[in-house]
């Protein structure tokens, strides 16, 4: 009977390879939405804007769209009344749905409810929506 198997010093040696890159990779992948998250707040934050389409949210309609990484909603609740808000419900973090009827924003998650100003209306939430800033300039709104 033949014996290939490694002598158990190489054996030790193969596992300690295997092993030690295997544990860098899950490092990699555990480390880099830190990364990610870190480098987005520094680099231009205080200039970065989005602009879109001033017809693109109709009265009484939302616009969601993705601003500096995040999902943000764009409302308009009157004729040239325009808001805007993150998305991201303050509760556990889903992205909140529109309501036209009647007229609020649900998160599907936990039916957290909440106004037209970002406010909790019911459910679990702890806080309003944060608010961003939002500029009708022409045809164009600016946010952020
Ligand atoms: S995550 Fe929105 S209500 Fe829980």
């Amino acid at each position: 009977m033949a014996n290939d198997s490694l002598p158990p010093n190489q054996r030790r040696f193969f596992l300690t390879i295997v092993l030690g890159g295997l544990s860098a990779v899950l490092a990699a992948a555990a480390g880099w939405p830190v990364f990610r998250f870190l480098s987005s707040g520094s680099a231009g934050a205080d200039v970065e804007t989005v602009e879109i389409p001033r017809d693109s949210v109709e009265v009484g309609g939302a616009h969601f769209l993705t601003y500096r990484g995040r999902p943000v909603v764009v409302l308009q609740k009157a004729a040239g009344e325009f808001v805007a808000f993150s998305a991201v419900c303050t509760h556990l973090g889903c992205i909140v749905k529109w309501v036209p009827d009647p007229g609020e924003f649900l998160c599907p998650c936990h039916a957290g409810r909440f106004s037209t100003d970002g406010t909790v209306l019911g459910g679990p939430p702890p806080k309003p929506l944060e608010p961003i800033p939002v500029v009708l300039a022409g045809d164009l709104l600016r946010i952020g």
